[in-house]
């Protein structure tokens, strides 16, 4: 059993992210939790906002300062996916997997995404700070139009509420067994652990016109990509989409 994240409630934040990013600058060890009942100006992946619904959704941070290589820092936001995905399995939602580089779906809807934001010093991580935002009770005519086709929540999966600070919780568990995990024999299992949550693996996936079988995921967390010549691309950024479904966003952030 590993030591539990001790976890932070706040009834209002900006960011979660800022706030523990403050506990961090103020010496923090970690891990430690920030949650948010209300977040005014949430941020997501690429430089986008984040919409949290109050009492709705989950806001959560994590402060870590893992012993890791700076380069496979990405690695920390995939096994946080795994660990959110753990997690909705054991609140009974079926269906539930990983979309790089870390996003969780639920029957091929975002329910989930991670934003890991990190200061390096030289060769080590000075801090990483491990966003989630999950959908856990809003339902479609909470969202804007143009996601409530491709958006869901567990409240949409399950048909009843569930408790925000019991959903971190449970996702706060298995982030600790994981971080266990990595403290011990460090992060080269997440790349195979995280496949095995991966519905497209095998599957064609396109980024800024470059399409390809997804092949697997690279021991720094890059997705591997096939194309039909056999060319290897390393994606190492950014969106991608299965083939049929196109939606490419070509930023990195
Ligand atoms: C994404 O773009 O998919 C990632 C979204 C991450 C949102 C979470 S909500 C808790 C934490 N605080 C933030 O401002 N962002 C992350």
């Amino acid at each position: 059993m590993s030591a539990e994240i001790p976890l932070i409630v706040y009834e209002e934040a900006g960011s979660t992210q800022d706030r523990a990013r403050d506990l961090a600058l103020a010496g923090e060890a970690g891990p430690i939790a920030i949650m948010a009942r209300r977040q005014t100006s949430g941020r997501g992946r690429m430089g986008r906002a984040w919409i949290t619904r109050p009492g709705l959704d989950l806001a959560l941070s994590i402060l870590l300062r893992p012993a890791i290589e700076p380069p496979k820092a990405g690695l920390t936001g995939m096994a946080a996916s795994i660990a959110v995905t753990l997690a909705l399995d054991q609140l009974g939602v079926t269906g539930v997997g990983v979309k790089w580089p870390n996003d969780v779906l639920a029957r091929g809807k975002k329910i989930a995404g991670i934003l890991s934001e990190a200061r390096i010093s030289g060769s080590t991580i000075d801090y990483l700070i491990i966003g989630i935002g999950l959908n856990v009770n809003s339902v479609r005519d909470d969202y804007p139009q143009e996601l409530q086709e491709t958006t869901t929540s567990i409240k949409a999966a399950l048909g009843i509420e569930t408790d925000l600070e019991w959903a971190a919780t449970l996702i706060l568990r298995e982030i600790a067994t994981l971080n266990r995990r990595i403290d011990l024999e460090g992060p080269a299992f997440i790349p195979a652990l995280w496949e095995a949550y991966w519905p497209h693996k095998g599957l064609r996936l396109s980024r800024e016109g470059i399409t390809g079988t997804a092949e697997r995921i690279d021991s720094d967390g890059s997705l591997i990509l096939i194309d039909d010549s056999g060319r290897t691309t390393r994606v190492t950024c950014g969106e991608v989409e299965p083939e049929a479904d196109p939606a490419v966003s070509n930023a990195c952030g």
